[in-house]
């Protein structure tokens, strides 16, 4: 059996990608700041095939408590997705309004907290089979499509860091044969995404995983792509 760490999996991407590796046959271990209704109805569907832990991705010491409890219940794990992020108030103010020092919480999820989640994880990946690490970025972190934004400094830089970070983490972690994928996952319909988006979670979630199926077997580079397989500019 096949086994995922799915972040944020409260959330509205993190629920559909956890319901569809669930689906799929896969044992899913899911971590967000606190169970939704859709993470504790995935515990009652499907059982012993999905844990879910209560875990701050900002917290050293929860996430690898985090790592060292799914280490109990499997010694490999074959895919991480880093899905657990924010967009803030604060981040809708123009410079002159914005706390500087209250985005840095927003670095601390979304750019250190996959890397955290990353690190903590990396001995158990290492021994999977198809050994992916997914992280999700968006559209708002890419420097050459990124033509719309005056505000959101905090989100959009945090995703830029994602990026980085998955440049590096591929050409770091190619040695040991994991892959590593930038992905946009769309605007969607989520309490993130908004009451005007477009993509329903469940199509980006099956999007992403055509993606994490596609380079499972093979990738030389760093990619960054829109949930729907389009490369994206970094
Ligand atoms: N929705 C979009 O249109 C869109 C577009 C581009 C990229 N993205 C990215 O896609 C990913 C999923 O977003 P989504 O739309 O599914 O949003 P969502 O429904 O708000 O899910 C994000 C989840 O992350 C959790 N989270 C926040 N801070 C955390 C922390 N410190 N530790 C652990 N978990 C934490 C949230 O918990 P709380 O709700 O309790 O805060 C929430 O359950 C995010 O990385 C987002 O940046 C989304």
């Amino acid at each position: 059996m096949k086994y995922a760490v799915i972040t944020g999996a409260s959330g509205g991407l993190g629920a559909e990608l956890s319901r569809l590796y669930l689906e799929r046959g896969w044992s899913v271990e899911g971590m967000d700041l606190q169970e939704s209704g859709r993470a504790a109805a995935l515990r009652e569907a499907f059982e012993e095939r999905f844990h879910f832990t209560p875990v701050d991705v900002t917290s050293d010491e929860q996430v690898e408590a985090f790592a060292a409890s799914v280490g109990e219940r499997t010694d490999r794990i074959d895919m991480l997705i880093n899905a657990a992020g924010v967009l803030t108030k604060n981040g809708e103010n123009h410079l002159e309004d914005f706390d500087i020092s209250a985005s840095l919480k927003v670095f601390d999820i979304n750019a250190l907290g996959p890397l955290r989640v990353t690190k903590a994880f990396l001995k158990l990946l290492k021994r999977g089979e198809d050994r992916v690490l997914v992280d999700i970025s968006s559209e708002a972190g890419s420097m050459q499509t990124n033509n719309n934004y005056i505000r959101r400094y905090d989100y959009c830089m945090s995703k830029a860091a994602v990026n980085m970070q998955c440049v590096i983490l591929q050409r770091y972690l190619r040695p040991d044969d994991i892959k590593v994928l930038a992905v946009h996952p769309g605007w969607m319909q989520t309490s993130m995404g908004g009451a005007n988006a477009v993509v329903p979670p469940r199509e980006s979630a099956e999007g992403i995983a055509a993606l994490a199926e596609k380079y499972a077997h093979q990738l030389d580079n760093p990619i960054y792509f829109d949930y729907n397989g389009t490369p994206r500019p970094w």
